[in-house]
């Protein structure tokens, strides 16, 4: 058997899987939720993506005893972009600094000036979601951790050192941290020298699918397994494109998860930094993808959830209740700031058109909607950047909700899929690439499609009123950014 663990912003998933990749049973552990110092900070403790890692497989002990015992190979999935800072011994610095934390807005301007080749080497902007940039942020604002920076982990490879004692990174992932050369799946010097970091503080880079290490012998035995490789993995993104088998040119996947995605596979690299989109590596060997990202998806939905004290399937129930198509509200998903296509980490969410009849309801069909509307904006930058999107499945909790789903198809103009087997977000990806490291399989012949539940077409009855107020979406953007400023 094969295991796949996926460490994601809210929690940290495991699965197993068998010979032929057939999902077993899996089992999570929460993670602590992000923590906020500041508006536009996020920032996670490492030792909580650990507990969450040991707690999740400690799960799946007691659930498959026999059938964990059996793993031969593990694979990672991840949170991209998180700087993990390690000083002396791998001691851990400061808290880690997520993917969703705007704060080095004025480093990435900084960056761009210094190198002005940074856009083409790395083939993304330089964006604060970014890793370098937050390197370049403690550099300046934290000098004395700066001082004593040894190593710079994303989450995924942090929890791998503690899996195998060695520090190893894969190109997906790889890919996020602007230190990369895209092109040539290698550390890039220049890049790095921009924030005074070298080579000396990456880990050693390996493909999603090849050994990347051994699991220790004592966590092996606390799982009463043998000898155990640790693939490469994938950063979530790559690692869900692995598990919906989305490797070949065109085929993708709409996220609902924490943030939003519009992934599609290339076979090249094909960078386009207009509209920030984002071309990294594939997880498996001379593939690479491009994705449109939004920072927040479910997560507008949780903010929702959180100050109105009703639950998120709750008010997705409530909107689907009443929903007869666009209403007067509209939301902007900027809770975050936001990536594709605006690449503005100052921007913020808003309501307009409110009235005394507005209810929670309406509220929630707006935050879905306006989360709609941001996927719609990542497809049209997707299409300015030539690229054709052929297939398209639908993977993240939002995916649970038929009415999100059915504004989705209508927004793109386009059938999306739903798989039948729960969602398994990245870790079925990962377990997959576990199984290609310990078996040697092609990954091409791994990463099948998996069984479609129902497919979702577009409500073409709506078509006309949703691009009007997609119009009025796009408008209030610059209006309100203005208003702001
Ligand atoms: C991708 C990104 C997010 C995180 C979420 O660039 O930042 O999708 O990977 O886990």
């Amino acid at each position: 058997t094969f295991l796949g663990i996926d460490i994601g912003t809210s929690g940290v998933k495991a699965l197993l899987i068998d010979e032929a990749g057939k999902p077993i049973g899996d089992a999570s552990a929460p993670a602590v939720e992000p923590v906020r110092p500041h508006p536009g900070w996020s920032e996670q403790n490492p030792q909580d993506w650990w507990t969450a890692t040991l707690g999740a497989i400690d799960a799946l002990k007691a659930k498959h005893p026999a059938e964990l015992a059996a793993v031969k190979g593990i694979g990672l999935s991840g949170h991209m972009h998180g700087a993990t800072l390690l000083g002396d011994n791998d001691q851990v610095l400061r808290p880690a600094i997520l993917w969703n934390d705007g704060r080095s807005a004025a480093e990435c301007l900084e960056m761009e000036a210094e190198l002005p080749s940074l856009r083409d080497l790395a083939g993304n902007i330089a964006m604060p979601g970014f890793t370098a940039p937050k390197i370049a942020w403690v550099r300046k604002h934290e000098p004395d951790i700066y001082r004593q920076l040894k190593r710079v982990l994303l989450p995924k490879a942090y929890v791998r050192l503690l899996l195998s004692g060695e520090a190893v990174e894969d190109m997906s992932d790889a890919a996020g941290t602007l230190w990369l050369d895209v092109a040539k799946r290698d550390w890039s010097d220049e890049l790095l020298g921009v924030t005074g970091l070298t080579r000396a503080h990456m880990p050693r880079l390996v493909e999603g699918s090849a050994i990347a290490a051994e699991l220790k012998p004592e966590l092996a035995a606390r799982w009463g397994m043998g000898k155990v490789v640790i693939a490469g993995g994938a950063g979530d993104n790559a690692a869900a494109a692995c598990g919906i088998g989305a490797i070949r040119p065109g085929e993708g996947f709409v996220s609902l998860g924490t943030s939003g995605v519009l992934f599609v596979s290339n076979d090249r690299f094909s960078p386009n930094t207009e509209g920030a989109v984002h071309a990294f590596c594939h997880a498996i060997p001379n593939t690479w993808h491009q994705m449109g990202v939004i920072l927040s998806a479910t997560d507008s939905l949780n903010w929702l959830s959180r100050i109105t004290g009703k639950k998120q399937a709750e008010l997705s129930a409530e909107a689907e209740a009443q929903f007869k198509g666009p209403g007067e509200t509209i939301f902007l998903p900027y809770l975050s700031g936001e990536r594709t296509p605006h690449n503005n980490a100052g921007a913020r969410g808003s309501f307009t058109g409110l009235s005394q009849s507005t209810e929670t309801a309406q509220l929630a069909q707006a935050v879905m909607e306006g989360v709609t509307f941001a996927m719609r904006d990542c497809q049209r930058v997707l299409a300015d950047a030539g690229t054709r999107i052929d297939r398209l499945l639908a993977v993240g909790g939002g995916s649970k909700s038929a009415l999100w789903l059915k504004m989705l198809a209508t927004n793109l103009d386009m059938e999306i899929a739903l798989p039948e087997d729960g969602d398994f977000g990245g870790a079925l990806g990962a377990a997959r690439l576990g199984l290609c490291a310990a078996t040697g399989a092609d990954p091409a012949e791994v990463m099948t499609m998996p069984p479609i539940k129902t497919t979702i077409a577009p409500d073409r009855s709506l078509s006309a009123a949703y691009s009007d107020q997609y119009a009025r979406y796009r408008a209030l953007y610059p209006a309100i950014e203005e208003a702001r400023s």
